[in-house]
């Protein structure tokens, strides 16, 4: 009989998938790192969106706040010259991380940043805010952490109708009204934003490293009960895009 924890289906998906993917990357090669560790956040083009209109620069220390499998924040550094600080409470997205990019990596929740105030120029926060229960407090720890004027930038996944017809387990999307009294209770007014699907799709030499990297996984996994119960959750998300019933939403805030 199973004796499985309710939050499993989430530490399979987000501690030991990164650690299996890291090693797909290590047998593939390291040109297969950044399209294989920004799955969680979609397309490159939206992600050098946000760097544009976050106003990332070389130098600026970026904080990125759940960052996974940190594809992300490396292809911020790469494309922009940040220097990007990682920080996630799973143990396996720090460990495939520090693997694949060699960037400070830290085990924490975004509820409760290690850090002083002000620490960083920049931070971000993306496809986490629908995993965590205390969204205020994550919003706040970003705020505190970077200087009045400064860019936060997020990637949430907002509900579009009242009730959705099934949701990953953990998930808690919010809808756009409630998104807009947690960014002003958090002092971060909204500049400007936009949706995941506006962007285009990723090129196909990107596609299909992702594809030979599943591929792998699921070669060296197959038989696992945690692959099957991380493809279930990553389908339901799937259809809920496909639907329109959920959508992902970039936004550029300023702290204020
Ligand atoms: C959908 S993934 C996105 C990963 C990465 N930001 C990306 O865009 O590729 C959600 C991430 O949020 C992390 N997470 C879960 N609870 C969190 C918390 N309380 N604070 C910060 N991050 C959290 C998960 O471990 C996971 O790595």
């Amino acid at each position: 009989m199973s004796s499985r924890h309710p939050d499993e289906p989430m530490e399979d998906e987000f501690d030991t998938l990164p650690i299996w993917t890291a090693d797909a990357v290590e047998e593939l090669g390291p040109e297969y790192a950044v399209p294989a560790g920004c799955r969680g956040s979609g397309t490159p083009e939206g992600l050098r969106w946000l760097s544009r209109s976050m106003g990332l620069l070389a130098g600026t220390r970026l904080l990125d706040s759940g960052a996974g499998e940190g594809g992300p924040a490396e292809l911020a550094a790469r494309e922009f010259g940040v220097s990007p600080v990682l920080v996630d409470p799973k143990h396996g997205a720090c460990r495939a991380a520090r693997r694949m990019f060699h960037r400070p990596t830290l085990v924490a929740g975004g509820e409760r940043l290690p850090f002083p105030g002000g620490a960083f120029d920049a931070a971000w926060s993306l496809g986490v805010l629908c995993t965590v229960s205390q969204k205020h407090a994550v919003l706040t720890e970003l705020r505190r952490v970077v200087p009045t004027g400064a860019s936060v930038g997020l990637l949430v996944f907002v509900r579009t109708v009242d009730t959705l017809p099934d949701q990953p387990e953990g998930n808690d999307f919010p809808d756009r009204v409630e998104l807009g009294r947690l960014l002003r209770a958090a002092r971060l007014h909204l500049t400007v934003e936009a949706t995941l699907s506006d962007f285009s799709e990723p090129p196909s030499e990107w596609h299909e490293k992702v594809d030979e990297v599943d591929d792998l996984v699921r070669q060296r996994h197959a038989d696992d009960e945690r692959l099957m119960t991380a493809d279930h959750q990553q389908r339901i998300m799937g259809r809920l895009l496909d639907d329109g019933v959920v959508e992902g939403r970039l936004l550029v805030t300023r702290a204020f």
